[in-house]
């Protein structure tokens, strides 16, 4: 028998035959979201539980295989999918899927790794409570994956980014042993936070197999808000005035550029885009308000601010929601410009962070510099602008082949961009992760005393390498 006929014999003596897939059509975890790597996998091992999570470990480890933790598979730096080499066991969630507990007196939820998203928000407000982790991939990310990449999303300006949300981890580590680290507790300052450490590490430290989340009450009502203003300027200024006017209650906060919602207009034109004509707005904002005490009440704090912010000059025009169905339609909107962008063609994509004070002066300055280096690019600017966090797109200028544009200019295109983030002190990942496709850059853009200490983390935990090798770091 040879090697690996006895390693696919003891991993579906572990999880079962049908949940060691080697053969037919293996794109959906073999090709990365975006479609810009199609891997090749060992096989894509499927287990049910944290032992069998474990005994998969060891049992690659013992082979000398390396592993790729993979939950909903829709990651945007190309982390979750195996590399070309067809050596690397992709390791799927997908089947660990229960809601383990809810304690609403601690405010908790205790979820297995591969729950979707979105589940665990239906299951946690059917019980009366709100986890506020959002974003438009909800319906098929996992909390796993949400916690591998350290996920931001449309809540963080309230409620903080995926790490903020975590009590506590269930992980297998890269030798195979399970730690339990689910307590649930607020406070426990016991030595190293290895919660954290697991945060954010992309699948290169362990396998998250479980965890214990926050949860909050339910508000009485959320108000939605779809604005167009005059400039990037404003929308600072007007997310100024509602961090003034909603406190607590601002919990969304979204610039959208003109030419993004016209990628919407244009993939999706059964969406009614607010605004749509008016050539005053070279932004718009999606902002919600959740209170506490009463929709009566959020309508007159919304009004308040929405009064000042015009006789202030910094909002143009504005819709409030009347209904839930209208606020989803106007979130809908936000949520549709990923998709949108991804029919217009492939795309250079940037997930910064700057402080948001210097946020327009930044647009102002690299814009100018794309357009004399490359006439006619198209800027698809769009996100969380409350966290200081855009989406900065570069598009093929019209005409121009997208793969060509990519292929020619991509590193011209991320050399103006990430040495500007630099001179703006900021990120060149805010809430994406590093991947593979970002590995390079983080190389250049972060410090040698940073990354000299990741590397040292990385060495001790996982000596061999086998845990999602070549992604965030490399160990050459
Ligand atoms: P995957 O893509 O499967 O994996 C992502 C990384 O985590 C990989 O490195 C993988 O190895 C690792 N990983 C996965 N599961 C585990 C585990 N159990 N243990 C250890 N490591 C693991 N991201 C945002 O931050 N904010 C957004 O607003 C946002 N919006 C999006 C909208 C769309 C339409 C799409 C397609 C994506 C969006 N994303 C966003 C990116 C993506 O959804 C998030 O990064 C999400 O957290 C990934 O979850 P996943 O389960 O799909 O993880
Ligand atoms: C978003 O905010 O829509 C996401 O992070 C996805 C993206 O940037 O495409
Ligand atoms: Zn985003």
């Amino acid at each position: 028998m040879t090697q690996l006929t006895q390693l696919l014999e003891q991993l579906r003596a572990i999880v079962g035959a049908g949940n060691v897939l080697t053969d037919g059509n293996l794109s959906a975890y073999e090709q990365d979201w975006r479609k810009r790597e199609h891997g090749k996998s060992l096989a894509v091992v499927r287990p049910a539980s944290t032992p069998e999570v474990a005994a998969v470990v060891k049992t690659c480890a013992a082979a000398g295989v390396s592993i790729v933790p993979q939950g909903g598979n829709t990651g945007m730096v190309v982390g979750s999918t195996p590399d070309a080499s067809g050596t690397q066991v992709v390791l799927s969630l997908q089947r660990m899927n229960q809601v383990r507990a809810l304690d609403g007196a601690n405010l908790t939820v205790t979820v297995d790794a591969g729950c979707v998203l979105q589940a665990i928000q239906e299951t946690c407000e059917t019980a009366g409570f709100l986890f506020p982790l959002s974003m438009a991939s909800e319906g098929s990310c996992t909390i796993g994956g949400n916690l591998g990449t350290n996920a931001g999303g449309t809540q963080v300006v309230r409620y903080g980014n995926t790490r903020e949300l975590c009590l506590g981890l269930e992980v297998v580590t890269a030798q195979g042993e399970i730690w339990n680290g689910l307590s649930g507790l607020r406070k426990d300052n016991t030595g190293y936070d290895l919660r954290h450490l697991m945060i954010g590490s992309e699948g290169t430290l362990g396998v998250i197999t479980g965890a214990i989340m926050k949860l909050y009450p339910l508000p009485a009502t959320q108000l939605t808000a779809f604005v167009a203003v005059p400039s990037l300027d404003a929308a600072v200024q007007l997310l100024g005035l509602a961090h003034q006017h909603l406190s607590a209650g601002l919990t969304g906060f979204e610039v959208m550029g003109r030419f993004a919602l016209s990628l919407v207009t244009k993939h999706f034109p059964q969406l009614r885009v607010p605004f749509a004509d008016n050539a005053t707005a070279p932004y718009c904002v999606v902002l919600e308000n959740s209170d506490q005490e009463s929709e009566a009440h959020a309508r007159i704090c919304f009004e308040r601010l929405l009064e000042m912010a015009m006789e202030q000059g910094c909002v143009l025009d504005a819709v409030v929601a009347e209904s839930i169905t209208q606020a989803r339609a106007l979130w809908h909107i936000r949520e549709s410009i990923p998709l949108a962008q991804a029919q217009e063609g492939l795309n250079i994509k940037h997930d910064i962070s700057i402080a948001v004070s210097r946020i327009p002066e930044f647009v102002r300055l690299t814009d100018a510099q794309l357009q004399q280096a490359y006439p006619g690019a198209r800027l698809v600017n769009y996100g969380h602008l409350g966290d200081g966090n855009l989406h900065y797109n570069v598009q093929a200028p019209a005409g121009v082949d997208a793969e060509a544009f990519l292929r020619d200019d991509e590193v011209g295109v991320n050399t103006i961009v990430y040495d500007m983030v630099d001179q703006f002190n900021g990120s060149i990942s805010a809430e994406h992760g590093v991947g593979s496709l970002k590995r390079e850059k983080l190389e250049q853009h972060k410090s040698p005393v940073a990354l000299g200490m990741m590397r040292a983390i990385k060495q001790a935990l996982d000596p061999d390498n086998r845990m999602n090798p070549g992604r965030v770091l490399s160990m050459q």
